[in-house]
């Protein structure tokens, strides 16, 4: 299954891209603001039936993944658990979430899309606003990184929602 927005494509992630997955998490535009996880994580929830590990591609090069959790979800609540694209502040992730919106609601028929993001992640905070997120609150201190807590900001976007979504700047 895929999905295409201007030069971008969104499809189901092949296991001999892990690699890449874990050089994109491992670049210091992102590893500050995720979770990382090990090959053997990532497998694991490659084999998860409730979760999806999907790729990013664009003129055939990986510009990033996406992770999604909660597909068997009884309350259609789906979690977008990661993004990372490549390069970041281009614009790509605003294609990017045009894409996995469109894959969560019309495909995987959620009725809620929720993600969590750190209070110090501005841009990635900017991209989902842009793309219909909207907050829901806060958990404070919720994680514990190198010894300092973190806060999360607990972001979502309703299937009613969706009209109200901007388009995104198009790459050409
Ligand atoms: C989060 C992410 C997917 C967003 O994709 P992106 O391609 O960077 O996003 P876009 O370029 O489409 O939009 C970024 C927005 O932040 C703004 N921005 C760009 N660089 C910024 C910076 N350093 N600080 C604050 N805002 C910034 C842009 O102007 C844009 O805002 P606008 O839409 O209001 O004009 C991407 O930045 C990324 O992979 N980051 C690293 C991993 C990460 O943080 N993942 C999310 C974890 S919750």
């Amino acid at each position: 299954m895929s999905d295409t927005v201007g030069r971008m494509l969104l499809r189901e992630m092949h296991l001999d891209e892990l690699s890449r997955v874990l050089e994109l998490e491992a670049d210091p535009d992102a590893a500050p603001f995720i979770l990382r996880w090990s090959d053997g994580d990532h497998r694991r929830s490659l084999s998860d039936p409730d979760e999806a590990h999907l790729t990013l591609e664009q003129d055939g090069q990986m510009v990033g993944f996406v992770l999604l959790a909660g597909l068997r979800s009884p309350d259609h609540n789906i979690e977008l658990r990661r993004i990372v694209v490549s390069p970041p502040g281009c614009g790509l992730g605003a294609v990017a979430l045009e894409l996995v919106i469109a894959r969560a609601f019309e495909q995987l028929h959620a009725h809620r899309l929720w993600l969590d993001v750190k209070t110090n992640n501005d841009r990635a905070q900017r991209a989902y606003r842009r793309a219909g997120f909207v907050q829901e609150g806060v958990l404070r201190d919720a994680r514990l990184t190198d010894g300092i807590y973190e806060s999360l900001i607990v972001m979502s976007i309703l299937e009613a929602e969706r009209s109200k979504v901007r388009p995104s700047r198009r790459l050409t």
